[in-house]
């Protein structure tokens, strides 16, 4: 029976435990969006994770929703992130990057001055975005043209061959939590008509044509979803009919595996997703949200999902893996520096072993 500590084939890798560290933005990139030295400590202090799925990364420039996320969409931002997967392989570590257009959660004080886009003229509300100029509602986007889209899909095609380029050991495609692609897939955000809107298939055909373009760059593609989360405003009408049908199209995907969100940050809209992915999808499954090492354990013991990804455990705890070996206590992560600048509560959370 497998548990957190057995081995994991991942396409080409061997991952050693199915200890995952979830993508978490931390905001720590240098000016114009680029990946430095800081990050690459970050990252290498965490290599003992069976894989590091690294944040958020911008596809194109123009779309930047939390200030210092980092790029993927130039040179120096590839040269950048050379830093950070040099220092995780030379740990030890597998690293892939999470591509990303943060879609309606962008603000034009982070764009010069440059409206968000969306599939539909609907803002996000009941929350505010950190800009320069201090937290500010979320702004209505602009409703993108048919026309406008296969140059996104070319976005995420190029950000995935750049990561690749930088020396990452794949790519995972951001579809959750209320960003481009998910706006798309959801009917609380997408009200469009024609080829992108309306029927399942519509809704999901973005997401559907950057698989297969990111595909062609890469031979291990991820995906994250979160059908249930109501973060940045998201709805679905039919969330558990919407990833039932789902998971059973990702089959004709070449997917190395499928991130699933569990539930709802806000706590809103209950049900259980996984069982019904589980029964349908055929890949590796990895869930997330929650978990502690008990249960995270039991789940693969069962054979309910294959890997666990572990977000906020994973801020506080460079060495998870090794105290949950240990059972060791946990650092409790701190929430004020999530977001923040530099090294405080980022590079400086104390290992159990010195
Ligand atoms: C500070 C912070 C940043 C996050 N950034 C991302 C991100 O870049 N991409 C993403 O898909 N999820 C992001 N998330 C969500 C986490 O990956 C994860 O789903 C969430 O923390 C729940 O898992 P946990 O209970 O193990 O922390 C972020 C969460 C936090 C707390």
């Amino acid at each position: 029976m497998a548990d957190l500590f057995t081995p994991l084939r991942l396409g080409e890798l061997e991952l050693p435990n199915r200890i995952w560290m979830a993508p978490l933005t931390r905001c720590r990139a240098e000016a114009e969006h680029l990946p430095g030295e800081l990050m690459a400590q970050y990252y290498s202090q965490r290599a003992s994770a069976g894989l590091i799925v690294a944040e958020a990364t911008m596809v194109m420039e123009g779309n930047s929703a939390f200030w210092h996320e980092p790029g993927i969409y130039n040179q120096a931002q590839i040269e950048g992130w050379r830093l950070t997967t040099d220092a995780v392989h030379q740990a030890g570590g597998r690293i892939v990057l999470q591509i990303w257009h943060g879609g309606r959660a962008c603000h034009p004080l982070l764009n010069g001055g440059r409206q968000p886009v969306g599939p539909s003229p609907l803002a996000i509300t009941g929350d505010e975005v950190h800009t320069p100029e201090g937290k500010k509602p979320y702004v209505t986007p602009r409703e993108l043209a048919d026309q406008e889209l296969p140059a996104i899909v070319e976005g995420f095609r190029l950000a995935a061959r750049h990561a690749m380029r930088a020396g990452f050991d794949g790519v995972e495609i951001h579809g959750a939590n209320g960003y481009l692609l998910d706006s798309f897939l959801r009917d609380g955000s997408n009200q469009r008509r024609g080829p992108y809107g309306g029927s399942r298939d519509n809704r999901a055909r973005l997401l559907m044509d950057v698989l297969e373009a990111v595909a062609q760059e890469t031979s291990l593609m991820g995906l994250r979803l979160s059908p249930l989360n109501g973060y940045n405003a998201m709805r679905d009408s039919d969330p558990i009919g919407l990833i039932s049908w789902l998971a059973e199209q990702l089959n004709a995907v070449p997917l190395a595996y499928l991130h699933l969100m569990r539930a709802d940050l806000l706590g809103e809209q209950l049900g259980d997703v996984l069982t019904p992915t589980r029964e349908r999808f055929k890949g590796v499954l990895v869930a997330n949200m929650g978990y502690g090492a008990e249960e995270a354990n039991a789940a693969i013991h069962s054979g309910a999902v294959d890997a666990v990804a572990f977000g906020r455990p994973f801020i506080a705890n460079p060495d998870l893996p090794e105290r949950f070996a240990s059972h060791g206590p946990l650092n409790t992560a701190d929430p004020t520096t999530f977001y923040s600048a530099g090294p405080a509560g980022y590079i400086d959370y104390p290992r159990l072993n010195g």
